[in-house]
């Protein structure tokens, strides 16, 4: 009887440590990555719970997406990934090509990523961060699976609205950006920005990736990020007109407005899921053709730069 109990636990064992060993690998079933926002709990609770503390003699990337169809593809292209959760915010980290890569899913809207991308800067001490994912389209000329590269970011909604008196009627167009406050090292103060730059050597890496890889569709333009959804193309028009915005998703310039806080190269790169001035179409699966693009970004920033400089 000692003999079968002794057995038993050195089969356990093997099991459980050949297991972790092999890179994981998770069927596309467990994510339903078909239905918009599907809790992704079941493919999470798949992947093993980090035991301790990050490690990692290299400070990683980190790349971030909302949802979990916008996390899917960059999850599954990491080695030997665990899992961290944080005030209920995802992480997960392994290596990609050898580097270390964390990706978290923020959560849908600014404040999330704000609060997510915080809590990553100082667990995990990110050498750069991307933030990814789907976008709906301002500019006719963009079609569904497109990617914007973004070379600025704005927030469409920081703006002061001329004033008009009582029953005059409702005419927002009428407005000047005020910006969003970030830390800026040369005055020691926080100052209004009413845009951010991507980092240049990432907006190089990323350009270099659209030259080379001509599959992908990509342009290099103008995030708008807010709390809204807008289908008024009226409104649409006037955005991408007075501001020239590319397209507009809900997280980009939050993100880059605490990279510049805290002084972190930092790229937004987004695919047109829709585009309402050209389409009533709504295609969630862009997602997965942005992540592709942004793991070559990765390997190229990685193999041309953080090999040697990132300790
Ligand atoms: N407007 C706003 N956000 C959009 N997203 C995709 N398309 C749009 C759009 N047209 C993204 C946001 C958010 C989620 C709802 O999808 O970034 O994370």
């Amino acid at each position: 009887m000692k003999k079968f109990f002794t057995l038993l636990i050195a089969v356990l064992l093997f099991a459980t440590s050949s297991a972790q060993a092999e890179n994981f690998v998770v069927e596309i079933s467990d994510i339903a990555a078909t239905d918009f926002n599907t809790p992704i709990e079941k493919f999470y609770s798949t992947l093993p719970k980090a035991k301790g503390n990050y490690k990692s003699r290299l400070r990683p990337i980190l790349i971030e997406g909302a949802m979990n169809i916008e996390t899917e593809v960059l999850i599954r292209a990491l080695k030997n990934p665990v899992t961290y959760s944080e005030l209920n915010y995802l992480f997960v980290a392994g290596t990609y090509k050898d580097y270390p890569v964390v990706i978290v899913r923020t959560e849908i809207g600014m404040a999330n990523a704000v609060a997510s991308t915080t809590l990553a800067i100082k667990k995990f001490r990110p050498i750069a961060i991307i933030n990814q994912g789907t976008a709906g389209g301002h500019n006719p000329a963009l079609k569904i699976c497109d990617i914007v590269i973004g070379e600025r970011s704005f927030d469409h909604t920081a703006f002061r609205s001329a004033y008009s008196a009582a029953g005059a009627g409702i005419d927002l167009t009428n407005q000047e950006n005020i910006g969003t406050y970030a830390y800026d090292e040369t005055s020691g103060k926080f100052q209004a920005y009413t845009e951010y730059f991507a980092d240049p050597t990432l907006l190089n890496v990323a350009k270099k990736v659209a030259d080379e890889n001509k599959n992908f569709n990509v342009v290099t333009g103008v995030i708008g990020t807010a709390s809204s959804w807008i289908e008024c193309v009226d409104y649409i028009n006037f955005l991408h007109e007075k501001y020239g915005s590319s397209c507009e998703e809900m997280e980009t310039n939050a993100v880059a407005q605490i990279c510049q806080n805290a002084g972190i190269p930092f790229i937004g790169i987004r695919v047109l899921s829709n585009n309402v001035t050209n389409s009533r179409e709504y295609t969630p699966e862009s997602a997965k053709v942005v992540q592709n693009f942004v793991l070559l970004v990765a390997e190229n920033y990685i193999r041309d730069l953080l090999k040697e400089v990132s300790e």
